[in-house]
């Protein structure tokens, strides 16, 4: 199922800070608290100093649930792991850009497999750099922290790079949708909403205290109103 780039503003509970030893419930209830869909974060220990899970664990979740599952691969090498994540249910691949020696060609055969292409980039990459494969992408995932591990503060000299990626798609046409990922709380989904986010990755702040379904619906409202001021402003 595609992630649809609709402009609807969707949350993406990241299941690293899920309870593992029962992540079944973690979903269903992240499900009936409205999420949009799931991302999970692939980590190998080398592109960044943590280690966390691969395909199997992605494979178990598919079999929870039919929402799209994002997956964010914070991999060295990330054209490995097509098949592996595809056959394992994903639906979109986000590949690091600082990680890709050919972008647009690592985009074009995540398509060709039948998913969506998405491009993180890290608080220190210019969004800029990712302009000339657009055409190419569903997807721009701009990194509020450094990648590696949930639970992290939002960097807020990030928004600038939400707007600047938000304008980018809007001269391609609006097409491709503008993920955060890091950070995002109710105050920060807010300000990244009104900088022009249409997708919102919430690890933290969707599972804590294990009140999945009202975390979920204080982080709605907050990003609603966030996307409200925006056309608010003249
Ligand atoms: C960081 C990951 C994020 C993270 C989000 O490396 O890419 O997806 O798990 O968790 P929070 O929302 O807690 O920062
Ligand atoms: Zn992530």
């Amino acid at each position: 199922m595609p992630l649809s780039p609709d402009r609807n503003l969707r949350l993406a509970p990241s299941l690293l800070s899920a309870d593992f030893s029962d992540l079944g419930s973690a979903v269903r209830r992240a499900e009936e608290g409205g999420a949009a869909a799931f991302h999970l974060d692939v980590m190998d220990g080398h592109f960044v100093p943590n280690l966390s899970f691969g395909p199997a664990l992605v494979a178990a979740v598919r079999r929870h649930t039919r929402l799209p599952l994002d997956i964010h691969l914070m991999v060295e090498h990330p054209e490995r792991f097509l098949d592996p994540f595809r056959r394992a249910g994903g639906d979109r691949l986000t590949f690091h850009l600082e990680a890709a020696s050919d972008p647009a060609g690592l985009a074009r055969s995540i398509r060709a497999l039948g998913m969506e292409a998405a491009v993180a980039v890290r608080p220190e990459t210019p969004v800029a750099r990712v302009e000339p494969w657009l055409p190419e992408l569903d997807a721009i995932l701009v990194m509020t922290v450094h990648p590696g591990f949930s639970g992290q503060l939002f960097l807020p000299e990030c928004l600038d790079k939400i707007a600047e990626a938000r304008a980018l798609s809007d001269r391609a046409g609006g097409r491709v949708d503008i993920g955060v990922d890091g950070g995002v709380t109710s105050e920060t989904g807010r300000r990244a909403a009104r900088a022009g986010g249409t997708f919102f990755v919430c690890g933290n702040a969707a599972f804590e205290g294990g009140a999945i379904e009202a975390n979920l619906a204080r982080l709605r409202e907050a990003i609603r109103q966030g996307a409200e001021d925006r056309h608010a402003v003249p």
